[in-house]
């Protein structure tokens, strides 16, 4: 079995990344990661990865005096490293339409929310202020406007009463580091088509029924 060779972009934590890296530990797994790059050197993920073996890049956004030069960096540590599949996973640069269109459908992303809800950030923050029952994570490939483009896989958490901002991030990061695996899997067994902008997914199980919150406990 070929393995899809990722390249995941990060800028910070790494936990993601980390998801990714348990899930490529499986030889069964259809992917493998072959570059982690991030564009801060203090990104803990780094440590993360060079601690599997896994090779790193630092490719810092500073060095470059417009954003197209640095992403035409990126472009060539991913092209060198062979990569199939890149996965933003926590990577914090806005992208342009150039480099979205160099990879297009060869790009995904993670996103802390139930998108088209919450875009950009403190999603958390607004999920609460909006008082909304579920919140999420969505793994989506990656289109010119932020948190945009076809969704392949969402997970939703329940809102609870007493959640702050911090126990709904540690709920959602949770399904996070379960969506990001799926999606790359899909992905990489070729079980996901793009159909009139939209993300078909074939052969994947639904779920059944609907989830309430809240839940009358006493009727059901
Ligand atoms: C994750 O929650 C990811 O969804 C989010 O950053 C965090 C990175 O955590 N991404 C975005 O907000 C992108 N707009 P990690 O470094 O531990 O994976």
């Amino acid at each position: 079995m070929e393995r899809l060779a990722l390249g995941v972009l990060i800028s910070g934590r790494g936990s993601n990344l980390q998801a990714l890296i348990d899930a490529c530990a499986d030889p069964t797994f259809p992917a493998r990661i072959a570059v982690a790059l991030s564009n801060r050197a203090d990104a803990g993920g780094l440590d993360r990865a060079a601690a599997q073996g896994i090779p790193c890049a630092v490719v810092p956004h500073r060095d470059h005096p417009d954003r197209e030069g640095f992403e035409r960096a990126v472009d060539r540590v991913l092209r060198d490293a062979g990569v199939g599949l890149v996965c933003l996973a926590g990577f914090m640069r806005v992208l342009t339409p150039w480099f979205v269109g160099a990879w297009a459908n060869r790009l995904i992303n993670i996103h802390p929310s139930l998108l088209p809800a919450f875009p950009g950030l403190d999603t958390h923050r607004r999920a609460l202020d909006a008082g909304v029952r579920f919140h999420g994570c969505t793994v989506h490939f990656v289109r010119a406007d932020v948190d945009s483009g076809p969704i392949v896989v969402q997970a939703a958490v329940p809102v609870l009463p007493d959640d702050d901002e911090a126990r709904l991030a540690a709920r959602v990061l949770a399904a996070e580091h379960r969506c990001y695996p799926l999606a790359v899997r899909l992905v990489a067994e070729g079980r996901v088509r793009i159909v009139g902008g939209r993300a078909v997914v074939e052969g994947a199980a639904a779920p059944r029924g609907a989830a309430l919150n809240p839940c009358d406990c006493a009727s059901s």
